[in-house]
């Protein structure tokens, strides 16, 4: 544990941070460090990471990128709410105790890094590209040899999806992730309506029919805990509730559609075998 030097201006606010550590196969069980810290306004949470990295323990492990909101990598658990280090300021939350934890939902592999690996396959599951009008193959289509429009209005359809960073803090936040493990989660779900929802997609109905169960569409629970998470205003329950709509349609469309068995022909309906002439010219029966 070690403590930051006093204040050295009017202007910095001292901040206690309580940090989760641990190392898998390493560590025995998880522990909380203590950092305190004199930050000045304007200062993020991963700023201050990185001053307590520099100043006082190398060994403190987190993940980041861009430092803008873009890269979706410093997803973690701040007081108890999830969202993006570098996108929380210290000054704006209510407390100057900073609880700092990994995203819930998934395995911790060294503090605040956690194991994406599972959150990425759900996302691979749901094809996220946009699917040309045969099969997966966009390049053998002549229609994408063309320029693929659309509008203003069906780009509004589909932006909020677009917006999203695929940062993890919704599948950290969703209790029904924590009940249930193998249920896709709202970022992937989000980004299938993304892309079912794109005028230039073109992928079969029944490949969106591959989420219609318990550990698709129909897992959510619709708690809007995704929504309250997800640092770039993407609403996945808005989707989910979009994809549920489709599968309900495409279900009730394939009822109406599908081909009814003929019923079986009576007896007197059937051809006599005898009363059979052969076409003109051919032979109706040969003798080996
Ligand atoms: S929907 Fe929001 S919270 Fe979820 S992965 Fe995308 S940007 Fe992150
Ligand atoms: S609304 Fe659904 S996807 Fe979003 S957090 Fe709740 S259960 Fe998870
Ligand atoms: S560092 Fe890229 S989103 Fe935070």
């Amino acid at each position: 544990m070690n403590h930051a030097s006093e204040h050295t201006d009017g202007r910095s606010r001292r901040f206690v941070f309580r940090v989760f550590r641990h190392t898998a196969g390493a560590d025995a069980a998880p522990r909380f460090d203590t950092f305190d810290l004199d930050v000045l306004p304007g200062t993020t949470v991963l700023a201050a990471l990185f001053m307590i990295q520099q100043q006082q323990d190398a060994s403190l492990a987190f993940r980041f990128s861009c430092r803008g909101a873009v890269c979706g990598s410093c997803g973690m658990t701040i007081n108890g709410r999830c969202g993006l280090a570098c996108r929380t300021q210290l000054w704006s939350l209510p407390t100057s105790e900073i609880v700092l934890e990994p995203l819930p939902n998934l395995d911790v592999i060294r503090d605040l890094v956690v194991d994406m690996s599972p959150f990425w396959e759900k996302y691979r599951r749901i094809r996220p590209w946009l699917h040309g009008r045969i099969g997966d193959a966009c390049a053998d289509s002549a229609a994408q040899t063309r320029e693929q429009v659309q509008s203003p209005r069906q780009f509004r359809r589909i932006e909020q999806y677009i917006n999203c960073i695929l940062c993890a803090c919704c599948y950290g936040a969703c209790p029904a992730l924590r009940r249930q493990p193998n249920y896709l989660g709202p970022a992937a779900l989000a980004k299938l309506q993304r892309f079912v929802g794109d005028n230039r997609d073109h992928r079969p109905a029944g490949q969106v029919a591959e989420v219609d169960n318990a550990d698709g569409v129909w897992g959510c629970d619709t708690v809007f805990r995704c929504i309250e998470a997800c640092p770039k205003d993407v609403r996945p329950t808005d989707g989910i509730a979009a994809l549920r709509w489709r599968l309900v349609l495409y279900r009730m469309r394939q009822l109406v559609t599908r081909p009814r068995p003929l019923p079986a022909p009576k007896a007197s309906q059937l051809p006599q075998l005898e009363t059979m002439e052969a076409p003109a010219g051919k032979v109706a029966h040969e003798a080996p």
